[in-house]
């Protein structure tokens, strides 16, 4: 269990909900690492018409799935509330409605069940996922979340302790892929899609800048990128799959390169660590399994599922929690805010443009 001495115990069950974003999830997941059932609803057909997640559609979506889903994850456990030890759910950042939905649904279960509400900032979620998967990872890690609201460096230095490295100024990661999908006409959610048409591409084929590669700023910005894309496919004259490629290219040198400088004024890490949705992207996570190679960290990166937005990872930051405070723990108060915006690390600087989409 991580390389923190904890004293043996019982485990525990939790009850995790996320609906954040556009996908509406559950799961129980259990403090020895067992996932014991999940269910994950995506809306991708609600919102591919308009090119990307519209929140009052979101927000109905989940209100309209989440109670049949809980319903339906303690049935294929086998459990019932009596049997479980906490319910976590996303209370931030994220879109205000659909949060309001999950965390409101969660506080009931609690009050209705008598048992601890546990309110996870998503964030948290995505960087803890990978101890999940991995029992053997312990504090502290080199973190780089990328999803499509966030591009982040993290020292992630124990449950609750998270030192923001780098984030972006402008666009996300995944922002950006989801744009260089929408130009390139391949629809929603475009990360994938992006990564699938890049491999019958040339990376070097068209010219494309690395926005501050090399700057002594710490900081990532895409929106200069996602504009030379546009401006590539304007002339007309390059290939779909070569533009896909060289924009691939170019963000993950941006990647390695703020990760190079964030490791040269912090000194190595037992771990490099790759979580949300981007880090399901096979390119990145070969780029960064050479780069920690490099400078003897070991690299974990969690399976595909865990990388996008889940329930599982939401339960297992509760599961964290309950373990990390103790028996007396009485959870989060139940008149506590849904939080549209909710740093990780509430010392960061403001930096200009980053968080505004959540
Ligand atoms: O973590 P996530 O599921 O939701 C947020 O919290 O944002 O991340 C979703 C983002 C989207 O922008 C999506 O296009 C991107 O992750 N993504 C990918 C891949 N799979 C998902 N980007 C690049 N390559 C992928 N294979
Ligand atoms: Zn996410």
């Amino acid at each position: 269990m991580g390389s923190e001495a904890h004293s043996p115990e019982k485990s525990r069950i939790v009850f995790g909900i996320e609906s954040s974003c556009d996908e509406t999830a559950v799961a129980l997941v259990r403090t020895d690492r067992t996932v014991l059932a999940e269910q994950i609803a995506s809306q991708e057909a609600e919102h591919a018409p308009y090119g990307g997640v519209v929140p009052e559609i979101a927000a109905r979506a989940h209100a309209e799935r989440l109670a049949p889903m809980i319903e339906g994850v303690f049935a294929d456990a086998g459990l019932t509330l009596a049997d479980i030890d906490a319910i976590a759910a996303t209370a931030g950042p994220g879109l205000i409605g659909g949060v309001m939905v999950g965390l409101v649904s969660g506080k009931a279960l609690a009050m209705a069940a008598d048992k601890p509400l546990i309110a996870v900032n998503h964030l948290e979620g995505h960087a803890l996922s990978p101890r999940l998967a991995d029992a053997e990872l312990g504090f502290p890690y080199l973190l780089l979340l990328v999803s499509g609201g966030h591009c982040q460096i993290l020292a992630v230095e124990g449950i609750g302790h998270y030192r923001r490295l780098a984030t972006t100024i402008d666009d996300a990661l995944g922002e950006a892929f989801d744009k260089t999908a929408k130009i390139l006409g391949l629809g929603y959610p475009g990360g994938p899609a992006v990564e699938k048409l890049a491999l019958d591409g040339d990376p070097g084929a068209v010219p494309l800048p690395r926005p501050l590669k090399g700057s002594k700023e710490p900081h990532f910005s895409f929106a200069g990128l996602k504009s030379a894309v546009l401006r590539a496919y304007d002339t007309g004259q390059h290939a779909a799959a070569d533009i896909a490629a060289s924009f691939q290219r170019a963000a993950i040198e941006c990647l390695v390169d703020r990760l190079e400088h964030a490791l040269r004024g912090e000194g190595s890490f037992p771990a490099l660590v790759v979580a949300g949705g981007v880090a399901a992207n096979k390119a990145v996570r070969g780029a960064l399994e050479q780069l920690a190679a490099s400078h003897d960290m070991r690299f974990v990166a969690p399976p595909l599922a865990l990388c996008t937005d889940n329930a599982a990872m939401i339960a297992w930051a509760g599961c964290e929690r309950l373990i990390a405070e103790g028996t007396d723990f009485r959870g989060d108060p139940l008149d506590l805010k849904a939080r549209p915006r909710w740093p990780l690390d509430p010392e960061a600087e403001m930096v200009r443009g980053a968080g505004v989409k959540a």
